[in-house]
């Protein structure tokens, strides 16, 4: 089947696509109801569908005989441990930590957080949820107990999972007190918190709301996967909106499996039985997906790696991994390739394994510069593929899709929609563009199953965020064009969302610490082109008449405050003390032209600019710290 062709199926005739894709899971029932209009404007998939994700992704293995296939690898570079967790294992670890689960009360419908580092327990402690119909909500490891704190009181779990601790190249991170510090900090009390001990040395107080792990599990009688509607919540992720407050990202349960699905055949190019890698964190959607759902329901052998691109022990471990395992597809992100890239430029490293496993290496999460992808092309001899998606969609939407057809590759492009995503590229008025004019981009509806279902207790936020700015149409926060072959070049955000490493990050929560700053009078955080990390944040900050406390003091305070509420995933190294910061006439602090000054942009000065002298002035205080490009 040709792309176009399969392509314009989808969008011609949705239901009957969707349909015919949904009928390739075991459904407890089939649904025949496909798309349904809640009266929300946004459509649902499969309402009158019940299944068990986590049935599918186990249980169904095992009953067609492969219950001996390796499901998960687990290499942990950083303690030295590699396990091969086959099906029939899985279903057991997970079976009877659903159990355990119950008997601490946790029914259908109740939330649990977990907070762990990559390993095996971690996917265990997913796959137990969705098992029972729980509601999990994976928090990020990089966060720290005070964002941890924001998401105990917006999705009030029952239950926190979490491991004593978590390592960081060679550096504890103690998740324990972490979570003990966010139950201090949240109004919202979890009855328990069930601790796996990985006994690394880290402290772990003891709670009375401790329940020890191994313990639960030993006690527990195994849980049978319960049936779900097909718009049950799976899981809440959070991810950074626009606002100082994170958005809780919701998911349904059929139109999920069947979106993976689909995606690990015809997008990734995978059958049953390949080795799959996604090199990334199961605290984001990457690894919600790619890592544990869509691998597995595929029936793959998933890569669960406990390490980073470099320093674990070096640049050479990704190739390590793809060769000892046989990956056939990796995924991980351009800013991965470039760490390594600064390392072993020559990619000499390489060539010490045999990569002949590998058929297709993916990359995401972030704008794929030209030179990273010619690097990886040139050194992996494999077809790169940049795709674009986000936390909201849990899925491609942009895509060269090798299982379809493998397109030519342009660099910089992410593509061709994938299937189900009509992309327009609108302007401020929501009119549709030609080629090669950049502009919003959007999803004329309805969207493909997968995709958000709303925000986890504010469907208001929902709807102003995506569905009213362009009426009929998803609004991703994303800009591009289209060239003139229909392929998709994503530019970057249009908002004060940035991206660090790979990381979603919201600019206008650390404006709201820096602001917070008792000798702060106003501030702007933007974020600013970085060789390897893509984008990093950089503060800009008046301070109050008559502050007598020394830049450098003020400086490292920020700083630090920004890690300890936000976590060391923030990245903000840089804190500039300014005079003023360039605004309009009616006050509004002009953070794009901040921006667009660092990176040494063609600016276009805004004719509601207070006082154009201020631009020359930013100039030269980024010189003076040897900011951006300039
Ligand atoms: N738990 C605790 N701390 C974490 C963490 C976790 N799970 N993940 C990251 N951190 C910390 C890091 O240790 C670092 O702390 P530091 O400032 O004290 O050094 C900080 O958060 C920033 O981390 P990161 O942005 O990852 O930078 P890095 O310098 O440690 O590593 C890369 C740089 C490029 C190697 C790394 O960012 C990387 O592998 N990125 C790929 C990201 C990715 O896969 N994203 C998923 C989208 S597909
Ligand atoms: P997240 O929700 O954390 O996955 O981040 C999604 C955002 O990352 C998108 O809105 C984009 O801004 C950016 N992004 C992801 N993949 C790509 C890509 N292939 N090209 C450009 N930007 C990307």
């Amino acid at each position: 089947m040709r792309y176009r062709e399969f392509y314009q199926q989808s969008l011609e005739n949705p239901e009957a696509f969707w349909k015919a894709q949904a009928h390739e899971l075991q459904w407890y029932h089939k649904p025949e109801n496909i798309l349904t209009n809640d009266g929300n404007d946004h459509p649902q998939w499969f309402i009158d569908g019940k299944l068990n994700l986590c049935y599918l992704c186990i249980d169904q293995h095992i009953e067609e005989g492969f219950g001996r296939q390796n499901a998960i690898i687990y290499d942990s570079p950083v303690t030295n441990t590699k396990e091969i967790i086959t099906y029939n294992r899985l279903h057991k670890e997970v079976s009877k930590l659903a159990g355990a689960l119950k008997d601490l009360g946790l029914e259908k419908g109740d939330t649990a957080l977990i907070y762990m580092p990559m390993i095996p327990q971690a996917v265990y402690a997913m796959l137990a949820c969705v098992r029972i119909g729980v509601i999990h909500s994976v928090v990020f490891g990089g966060f720290a107990p005070h964002e941890l704190a924001i998401r105990i009181d917006d999705c009030t779990p029952k239950v926190i999972i979490t491991a004593s601790s978590g390592i960081e190249i060679d550096r504890i991170i103690p998740y324990k007190p972490y979570v003990d510090k966010a139950i201090t900090m949240a109004s919202h009390k979890p009855e328990n918190v069930i601790l796996f001990q990985r006994h690394l040395g880290a402290a772990t107080p003891v709670k009375p709301y401790d329940i020890d792990y191994l313990e639960a599990v030993k006690n527990a009688l195994p849980a049978e996967p319960i049936e779900v509607a097909s718009n049950h919540p799976s899981y809440i992720l959070y991810t950074s909106g626009t606002t100082g407050k994170p958005k809780g990202i919701v998911r349904d349960t059929g139109g999920y499996a069947t979106a993976l699905k689909f995606s690990m055949k015809y997008v990734y190019g995978v059958n049953a039985g390949d080795v799959f890698w996604a090199a990334s964190d199961v605290g984001w959607v990457v690894g919600h997906s790619y890592i544990v759902y869509g691998p597995l329901l595929n029936r793959n052998t998933t890569v669960l790696f406990e390490g980073k691109p470099i320093r674990t022990p070096d640049a050479s471990t990704f190739w390590r991994v793809i060769s000892e395992y046989r990956v056939k597809v990796m995924f991980t992100a351009p800013t991965a390739i470039r760490a390594i890239k600064k390392e072993d430029p020559k990619g000499e490293m390489i060539r010490g394994y045999d990569l002949s496993c590998l058929k297709y290496q993916f990359l995401a999460g972030e704008r794929c510069d030209v030179s990273t992808l010619k690097w990886t092309e040139e050194n992996l001899k494999v077809p790169v593929i940049d795709h674009w998606w986000q936390t909201e969609s849990g899925w491609p939407m942009l895509a060269n899709m090798v299982g379809v057809e493998l397109a030519k590759v342009k660099p910089g492009s992410a593509t061709f929609p994938v299937c189900g995503y009509d992309i327009q590229i609108v302007n401020g008025s929501g009119d549709v563009l030609g080629p090669n004019s950049e502009g919003y981009v959007t999803v004329k509806l309805p969207l493909p199953p997968g995709n958000l279902r709303t925000i986890w207790r504010n469907p208001e936020r929902f709807k102003a965020g995506y569905l009213e700015r362009f009426p009929g149409y998803y609004f991703s926060g994303d800009g591009g064009f289209k060239d003139e072959d229909g392929y998709v070049y994503i530019t970057g955000r249009v908002d004060d969302v940035i991206n660090v490493a790979g990381h979603r990050l919201s600019t206008a929560e650390m404006e709201e610490i820096v602001a917070s700053h008792p000798q702060v009078a106003e501030c702007a955080v933007i974020g600013i082109q970085d060789d390897l990390k893509g984008q990093i944040p950089l503060a800009l900050a008046v301070t109050k008449a008559g502050n007598e406390i020394a830049e450098s003091v003020i400086q490292s305070e920020i700083i630090k405050e920004v890690r300890s509420q936000i976590g060391p995933v923030a990245g903000l190294k840089q804190v500039i003390l300014v005079s003023r910061l360039p605004k309009t006439r009616s006050g509004k602090i002009l953070r794009k032209l901040l921006r667009g000054i660092a990176d040494n942009e063609d600016i276009s000065i805004p004719s509601t600019i207070d006082d154009p002298k201020i631009i020359d002035e930013i100039a030269q205080v980024y010189k003076t710290h040897k900011i951006g490009s300039i």
